[in-house]
């Protein structure tokens, strides 16, 4: 690099250099100082808004961490952010971080945080690898949060985690309570002996950052859960409540199976917002995710003809449960093929199709293969009718798949990914983009003008000499 600088400098300056290179150099020379001038000035600029977001929460509940953490952190209960004072997530995480501090300080959770790139040996010790990492830890236990950075997801995650993986429930009130503040949890009625209590423990324990598993009496619950068969398995959501009835077939041995796919299934309530934080999760379900695809502004408001047919796909898993969600169980083998739900970040499933599908449309991924199912009609003729008839097709595997998992489709997709990033990025901001890209390509440029620079100076001479040899020559 230096040399390339040095040769062009003196390319520049020699008086043999072509007078076009050097006025093309002059104006590279210009274009990249006005370049410079303004990656400064973003960045100044992102400073100062930086400041800004931060100085108000010195005054909230969040603790303020050093490297001191590494000697006390296994005592007590912590919810930790480990952040980067420049990265802009952490900036966007920050004042939900100070909610989520003032949410659980009559809690025996502690919220803190700590600035990684002065505490680095901190972030050495719990392996960060990306800002901002929020971790849960628990004497010897550690949790990281994936999910959305939302302050009631953070908050729903660290009371899951901080308790045991099935909490007992021994008041009705309690119970009371827990139907009011929870929209989602799995209830166990009965002694805490036997395979049913089991295997639900175990499940709970796999489970337990991203459900609620309670466990409790019939004297207790009787009021609200039907006890005739104990024990007894229920899943609460959307105020009604569904039984595990797996425990049926007198099979043990595929008891911890059938009942890891029910609670695998069930943890999601019937028709789910996915977005960035949980479609992992439902990937993990390896069942056909069938999904409305509709666009939010900033304010989370769905224009009416979306949210008309985001309703009407509602409409069909609402009505039709038994056919689409709950677990069949045929002989010993669970079978459960539809997730539904609705997705507003249109680019997230988007670079699953590779292609920019039309809003509102549908789609379905097979979450096993990644392969997904696009509707032949177009969107104004699909009904709940068309709709059903098509999934009918998906599941007797005669609709037409697209995409995949193969290397080819990667590459594609990767591609295809690389492609509307960077057009988003040119309709979001074109003077940034054209200096990240520009900049690295005036250097590029300018290196390969320097290695250049001595060949079309060699050329010049080659010219030079090349009349008076063919003279040579014909004399
Ligand atoms: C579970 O539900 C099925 C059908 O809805 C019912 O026949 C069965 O008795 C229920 N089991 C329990 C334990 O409540
Ligand atoms: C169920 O238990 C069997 C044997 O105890 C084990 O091999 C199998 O992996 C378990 N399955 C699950 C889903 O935990
Ligand atoms: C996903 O596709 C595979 C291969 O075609 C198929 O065997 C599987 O049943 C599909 N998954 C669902 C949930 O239908
Ligand atoms: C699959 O289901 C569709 C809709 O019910 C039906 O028209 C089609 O004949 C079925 N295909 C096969 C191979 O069973």
């Amino acid at each position: 690099m230096y040399f390339a600088l040095r040769d062009m400098y003196a390319c520049m300056f020699s008086k043999t250099g072509s007078s076009s290179a050097r006025s093309l150099f002059v104006a590279m020379v210009t274009v990249m100082k006005l370049m410079l001038i303004a990656v400064i000035y973003v960045l100044l600029k992102h400073d100062s808004a930086f400041s800004g977001v931060f100085t108000p929460v010195i005054a909230s509940r969040v603790l303020e961490l050093s490297d001191r953490f590494l000697d006390i952190h296994k005592d007590g209960q912590w919810l930790v952010m480990m952040y980067a004072p420049w990265c802009a997530h952490c900036k966007r995480l920050e004042p939900i971080w100070a909610h989520v501090a003032q949410h659980l300080h009559a809690t025996s959770i502690r919220v803190g945080r700590v600035d990684c790139t002065r505490f680095t040996s901190v972030a050495h010790a719990f392996k960060v690898k990306g800002f901002p990492t929020i971790v849960f830890l628990k004497g010897e236990q550690e949790f990281t949060y994936h999910g959305d950075r939302t302050r009631d997801e953070i908050v729903k995650f660290a009371l899951r985690v901080s308790g045991p993986p099935v909490q007992e429930i021994t008041k009705t009130q309690s119970f009371d309570t827990i139907k009011k503040e929870r929209d989602l949890y799995f209830l166990y009625v009965g002694e805490r002996s036997g395979p049913l209590w089991e295997f639900y423990h175990k499940t709970a324990d796999v489970f337990q950052p991203h459900a609620f598993f309670y466990q409790s009496h019939p004297t207790v619950v009787s009021k609200h859960a039907p006890v005739e068969n104990i024990p007894a398995l229920f899943v609460y959501k959307e105020n009604l409540h569904y039984n595990f009835s797996g425990h049926d077939i007198d099979n043990i041995e595929k008891l911890n199976e059938t009942m890891y796919k029910w609670i695998n299934a069930e943890r999601f309530p019937t028709f789910p917002k996915v977005t960035r934080g949980n479609i992992n999760q439902l990937f993990l379900t390896n069942k056909n995710l069938v999904l409305a695809v509709v666009e939010e502004n900033q304010l989370e408001e769905i224009p009416p003809h979306m949210m008309r047919f985001k309703d009407m796909v509602e409409s069909i898993i609402k009505s039709k449960r038994e056919k689409y969600h709950d677990l069949i169980v045929i002989k010993v083998f669970a079978v459960s093929h539809f997730q539904f739900g609705w997705i507003a970040s249109p680019d997230l499933v988007n670079s699953i199709a590779m292609m920019v599908l039309p809003l509102p449309s549908l789609i379905v991924i097979n979450t096993t293969t990644n392969h997904h199912h696009i509707p032949e009609d177009e969107t104004e003729k699909l009904t709940p009718h068309v709709i059903e008839l098509f999934l009918e097709q998906i599941r007797n595997e005669s609709a037409p798949r697209y995409g995949g998992n193969s290397w080819l489709i990667r590459i594609y997709r990767s591609w295809f990914e690389l492609k509307t990033t960077l057009s988003a990025m040119w309709m979001g901001n074109p003077i940034l983009t054209m200096v990240l890209f520009g900049l690295p390509a005036g250097f590029l440029s300018l290196i390969c003008y320097g290695i250049c620079c001595p060949d079309i100076l060699d050329a010049d001479d080659d010219e030079e000499d090349h009349p008076g040899a063919n003279h040579m020559k014909k004399d």
